[in-house]
């Protein structure tokens, strides 16, 4: 068992895709109390284990967010932690091919988003005057450029930033916040970018998924678990110095 995780209470966003089913799964099993918010209430209940209180709405949505976080109150006190984890792809174009639909669309979910959850979790634990701990879903594509997928990259770029601000803001305070950098990952996100990926330079989507795969040093893609695994530790207290960090986990991505 990791430190600090029994008892505590988790936000988990984006909670019914593969990352975040496997981060829900992975905090009850530490003894964590879990909060699921995603878009889908069917999705929800599929995927996610009885004991996880769901609620649906969008990241995005300040009232959503809200609910989550009174949910954390009603039913366990309320929230210590939170990996915020929702995320959208775009589809692949050059920029020159972008709406600014589609801009909006992707910095809606993965920037606005992310921040109204981070201003409202570090809101409630100031409030309540306890520490605690966040973890941001940025990207490898955060720390890189890629072809095609421009609006993806920028987006994570800004979740980098804002994480780096809010954790010297708020270290003093006893909250730490950290940024997971993921490579490729074997997920239905990572399937779509195969197809239109693939689509944009005349590459099969099996082919993409071999290259992309060839791509780091251990030549496979990582799982959903091996995320949520230093996800879960990021947050506990097996981590007090990490603070700050962009921790990245792409099996020694070599593009
Ligand atoms: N799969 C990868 O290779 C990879 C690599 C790096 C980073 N990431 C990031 O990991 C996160 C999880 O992605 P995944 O691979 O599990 O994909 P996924 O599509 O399975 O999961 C994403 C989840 O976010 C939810 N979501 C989307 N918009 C939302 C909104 N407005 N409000 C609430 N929930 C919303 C979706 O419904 C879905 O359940 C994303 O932020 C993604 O950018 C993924």
């Amino acid at each position: 068992m990791l430190k600090g995780l029994e008892g505590k209470t988790a936000l988990v966003t984006g909670a019914s895709g593969e990352i975040g089913r496997a981060a829900c799964a992975r905090l009850l099993a530490e003894g964590a109390n879990v909060i699921g918010l995603d878009l889908n209430q069917s999705a929800l209940d599929t995927h996610l284990d009885a004991r996880v209180v769901k609620v649906a709405g969008s990241v995005s949505d300040p009232q959503a967010v809200a609910a989550a976080v009174d949910a954390a109150i009603e039913q366990f006190g309320g929230l210590d932690l939170a990996f915020l984890n929702a995320g959208v792809e775009c589809r692949a174009a050059p920029v020159v091919d972008f709406s600014e639909r589609e801009y909006e669309r992707v910095f809606d979910v993965n920037v606005r988003g992310i921040f109204l959850c981070a201003q409202a979790v570090v809101r409630h634990l100031l409030d309540s005057d306890k520490p605690g701990a966040l973890l941001l879903m940025a990207s490898i594509a955060g720390l890189q450029g890629s072809p095609n997928t421009a609006i993806y990259n920028a987006s994570k770029h800004a979740v980098i930033g804002l994480g780096k601000s809010l954790a010297l803001e708020v270290g003093s305070k006893g909250i730490r916040v950290n940024m997971i950098c993921p490579g490729t990952i074997d997920t239905r996100m990572m399937h779509s970018l195969e197809e239109t990926m693939g689509a944009a330079s005349g590459i099969d989507a099996r082919d993409m998924h071999n290259m992309m795969a060839a791509g780091n040093a251990l030549g496979r893609y990582g799982t959903a678990e091996e995320i949520a695994s230093m996800a879960v530790w990021a947050l506990s207290d097996e981590a007090p110095y990490c603070h700050g960090e962009t921790l990245t986990i792409s099996g020694g991505l070599t593009a």
